[in-house]
C-alpha cells in the first residue's frame, strides 16, 4: 500500500507521517517512510542542489531534477518495498510536482503529466492526505515555532520557500484543484486541527482503505 502526504511547507505533514508510521507498526505492519526529494544518496544530492543552493534554477530544469530524484527513489526503493508487502508512506510525491512546478511555476499541465508519468513509472498512491492551510498561516506557524521574526529573505528559508506568498497561493490553489479532480484518492484535511485529531482521522481512513483492499483481493 502506498500512502502519500501533501501540502504546502509548514502544513504539518512530517508530524502526521511519524504518527501514522507508529500506529501501523503497532498494528503489526511493516512500514517504510521516505521524504521527497531524498531517500537514496543520489536523491539526497539532488535535494541539496534543489533546496540549499541559492542558484536561480530554470523552471523546466527544476521540474526534471525533482523528477530525476523521484525516478531513482521509485525504482530503487519504493517498488521493491511494495513488492514485499511493506506499507510505504511518502512525505510528498507527484502531486507536489503538479502543485509547485505546474500551478506554482506555471509550467504546462500537459508537460507535468508526461514527466510525472515517466518519473513514477505509472505508480499511483492508494490514498493521499492533503493537509490544507493558507500560506499566511503556514508561514506564521513556521516562524513562531522557532520564535523568529517573520521575513521572506530569512536565512531560515530554503530556495523553494523563498519563492514568496503569491507563489504559495498558486501552489495551494493547485492542490485544491487536484483534490477536486480526484476526491476518491485525495483526502482534504484541515491542517489547523489539533495533530491528535488529524491523526485519528488519517488512521481511520487508512484502516478502512486497507480493509476494502483486502476485501477486493
Ligand atoms: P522539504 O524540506 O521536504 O519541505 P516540506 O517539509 O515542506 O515537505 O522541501 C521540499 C521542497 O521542495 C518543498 O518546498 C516543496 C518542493 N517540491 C517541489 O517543488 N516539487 C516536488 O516535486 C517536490 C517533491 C517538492
Amino acid at each position: 500500500m502506498l500512502i502519500t502526504f501533501e501540502g504546502i511547507d509548514g502544513a504539518g505533514k512530517s508530524t502526521q507521517v511519524v504518527k501514522l508510521k507508529r500506529h501501523l507498526q503497532e498494528l503489526g505492519r511493516e512500514v517504510m517512510t521516505l521524504r521527497e526529494p531524498g531517500g537514496t544518496e543520489v536523491c539526497e544530492n539532488i535535494r541539496e542542489l534543489l533546496l540549499q543552493s541559492k542558484h536561480d534554477i530554470a523552471p523546466v530544469a527544476e521540474l526534471l531534477l525533482f523528477a530525476a530524484s523521484r525516478a531513482e527513489l521509485v525504482e530503487k526503493v519504493v517498488v521493491p518495498a511494495l513488492g514485499k508487502g511493506t506499507v510505504v508512506i511518502l512525505d510528498r510525491f507527484s502531486d507536489s510536482t503538479t502543485a509547485y512546478q505546474g500551478y506554482g511555476r506555471g509550467l504546462s499541465l500537459e508537460l507535468l503529466g508526461k514527466v510525472n508519468g515517466i518519473a513514477t513509472f505509472g505508480l499511483r498512491p492508494d490514498i493521499t492526505f492533503y493537509l490544507d492551510i493558507s500560506p499566511e498561516d503556514a508561514l506564521i506557524r513556521k516562524f513562531s515555532e522557532k520564535s523568529l521574526p517573520l521575513a521572506f529573505d530569512s536565512e531560515e528559508l530554503d530556495r523553494m520557500e523563498s519563492s514568496g506568498l503569491e507563489f504559495y497561493r498558486k501552489v495551494r490553489d493547485g492542490y485544491l484543484r487536484l483534490q477536486e479532480a480526484e476526491p476518491e484518492r485525495i483526502v482534504l484535511l484541515d491542517a489547523q486541527l489539533p495533530p491528535a485529531t488529524l491523526h485519528e482521522q488519517i488512521s481511520a481512513l487508512v484502516e478502512a482503505r486497507q480493509a476494502s483492499r483486502q476485501g477486493q483481493e
